[in-house]
């Protein structure tokens, strides 16, 4: 939540600025704003979307060569042009932009109105930019100590960057809880700061990442860093891997689409060189340094939010499938808040696409903390959790910047069936025949997702068309198609604001049935291999009632597909590969709906991709 970007070098920062936080947009859009130093410190900024700031700083002087930029994701304050950052210090020569949360701002800011503050903003970041001036005047110490004594008062989470009009030539940046990286040019004295890599790799494929707790100073064109307790620390430099084309859109109208369209690549990207079909072996590095732990396991703990959670849910079916140890799914602010029971026998596996969600971080922590061994399933290469696990593997789903996670599902969801059937080999579990099944099956899922996305792109867009003013939908599946139902829900209820609820199909009579009527629109995935007959049960439920069936179908299906009022077909796999394919014209039919209704699917309202907030 919210997007920082800073340059610092011998060109003007503006371009760069502008450019970077469009594409950290995704991360938050409810207001933006610049501040640009040349001399005097000039600050810019608006509610609402980035194309908006662009309007306000026409015409304005936009010269300076250093320069901080924030798209934000309101938590404190209402989204409006005062509560936009930058925010200034008392005096107004020190600016600063912030992503996270001061938890403590409220005692900070009472005992600073009493020194004689006047704030103007009712954000948490006011206050640190005012409480570092007040540090800086009274202690008499430099800019970077002055901040380094602030962020020994704060209590929180934050990603910031300060300019100071005193300082032209510093540059300080922080982070705890909050991801930031720094771009290192070829060119001496030239740096890009960003939330994450995607404003840097078109200037820079050379970064590092802050680690909790760092200062990162750029002073007279040099960096350094030290940590807040005043110990000086070696960066870690490495390459970005992350091509330019993978952050546009490609020809496609939004990313969204572009991202549902990438999945034949993303899922086989995700399973690529991961194992061999021929020798039934894996490749998978953490299943081998981990074999003797997965050996002796007798409970594994997923931890996940949102559409993240689905995916977990999957892994809880795959897992106790093959692997057959119990699999608890947690919610994981739910997770941290409870107490819950985690011993070091305990494997807790994060999924996260961002691999920065705060509750799902700190659940991590604290199974940490409890002695348990932790993994992690995420998709963005150097983000917090990846860094905090003791082992895991990453989906290479590439960037995903639809704020609707799509191919980091099915991706999710793949890396979760090899995991499953690495731990079922590693336990001896599962026979050298089913495995030979299970490789050649998965093999063919991309080819398959390829030509489902062909032949029901069109047959997705007839029927949003037919459902585009229904003002609630239900979605329903048994088995592994249960959490299908809930990530359908999802993607629907968030791209085009139309209220969505999942159920397993069979707890419909005990409740949700009462909501059937003939204009309720119900999705019903009920492919062949598992509960098929039981599923027809529930369909005809909702047909008695005059509900409106929109099936998910294996290819040929006759009988759902002549009771039903549409039908996507889907092919043929494996019961529990199911879910990778059903989710696909799920997916399609909220974009297309959304698109219908003239939603912002790629910016959905009130919703921002990385949730860096409790
Ligand atoms: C839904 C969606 C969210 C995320 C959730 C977790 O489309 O994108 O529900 O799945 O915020 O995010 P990650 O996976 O980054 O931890």
């Amino acid at each position: 939540m919210c997007g920082i970007v800073a340059y610092y070098g011998p060109d003007q920062a503006y371009d760069f600025l502008i450019k970077g936080l469009q594409r950290l947009e995704y991360r938050g859009y409810d207001s933006a704003g610049i501040a640009l130093l040349n001399g005097d410190l000039r600050i810019y900024k608006n509610k609402g979307k980035v194309s908006e700031l662009e309007n306000v700083a026409q015409g304005q002087n936009l010269s300076g060569t250093r320069g901080i930029g924030h798209t934000r994701w309101a938590t404190h304050g209402e989204p409006n042009t005062v509560n936009a950052h930058p925010h200034l210090s008392q005096s107004g020569d020190i600016a600063l932009i912030h992503n996270g949360i001061i938890e403590n701002y409220d005692t900070l800011k009472k005992v600073l109105i009493e020194r004689g503050h006047e704030f103007k903003s009712d954000t948490d970041t006011e206050v640190l930019t005012h409480l570092i001036e007040e540090i800086k005047e009274q202690e008499n110490v430099d800019l970077l100590e002055a901040v380094r004594l602030a962020l020994n008062e704060v209590v929180g989470a934050y990603a910031i960057v300060i300019l100071s009009k005193n300082d032209p030539n510093t540059l300080i940046a922080a982070r705890k809880g909050s991801p930031l990286v720094v771009g290192i040019s070829d060119r001496e004295g030239e740096f890009y700061l960003a939330s994450d890599a995607t404003p840097i790799v078109e200037y820079t494929k050379t970064v590092t990442y802050l680690n909790d707790n760092e200062i990162v100073a750029i002073q007279d064109g040099k960096m350094t860093i030290k940590t807040i307790d005043n110990v000086s620390k070696s960066p870690f430099i490495q390459e970005l891997e992350i091509s330019l084309d993978a952050l546009e859109k490609g020809g496609y109208e939004h990313f969204m689409l572009k991202e549902i369209f990438e999945q034949p690549k993303s899922i086989y990207d995700s399973m690529r060189g991961r194992f061999d079909p021929q020798n039934l072996t894996f490749a998978m590095r953490s299943l081998e340094e981990y074999a003797s732990k997965i050996k002796n396991l007798d409970r594994i703990i997923i931890v996940a939010c949102g559409t993240s959670w689905h995916a977990g849910l999957v892994g809880e079916y795959l897992i106790e499938e093959f692997g057959r140890i119990p699999v608890e799914v947690e919610y994981a602010s739910e997770f941290r808040y409870r107490n819950p029971i985690i011993t070091e026998d305990d494997l807790v596996i994060a999924i996260s696409q961002s691999g920065e969600t705060a509750d799902t971080l700190a659940a991590l922590e604290l199974a940490k903390e409890k002695g348990a061994t932790i993994y992690g399933i995420c998709n963005v290469v150097g983000s917090s959790i990846p860094r905090l696990t003791h082992a895991g593997a990453y989906t290479h789903a590439g960037p995903e910047i639809g704020v609707a996670s799509t191919k980091s599902f099915t991706a999710q969801v793949t890396v979760l069936t090899l995991l499953a059937l690495g731990i079922a080999d590693i336990r001896g579990k599962i026979s050298r025949e089913r495995l030979r099944e299970m490789f050649a099956e998965l093999d063919t899922i991309p080819q398959k997702v390829e030509e489902l996305l062909q032949s029901c792109n069109e047959k997705c867009k007839e029927i949003a068309a037919a459902y585009v003013d229904a003002p609630n939908c239900l979605y329903l599946g048994r088995g592994y198609n249960f959490p299908v139902a809930l990530e359908g829900a999802l993607k629907l209820k968030e791209i085009s604001y139309i209220h969505a609820e999942g159920y397993p199909a069979a707890e419909m009579k005990h409740g949700p049935i009462a909501l059937i009527d003939e204009e309720m629109p119900v999705v019903v995935i009920a492919t062949k291999r598992n509960y098929y007959e039981k599923v027809l049960s529930n369909i005809q439920e909702v047909k008695a009632r005059k509900g409106k069936i929109i099936a998910i179908v294996t290819e040929g299906d006759e009988k759902v597909a002549e009771i039903a009022d549409h039908y996507i077909e889907i092919p043929d796999t494996e019961d529990c590969l199911t879910p990778i394919l059903a989710t696909i014209p799920l997916q399609l039919l909220s974009y297309y709906i959304a698109v219908m209704r003239g939603c912002n699917v790629d910016q959905p309202r009130n919703l921002a991709k990385s949730v860096t907030v409790e």
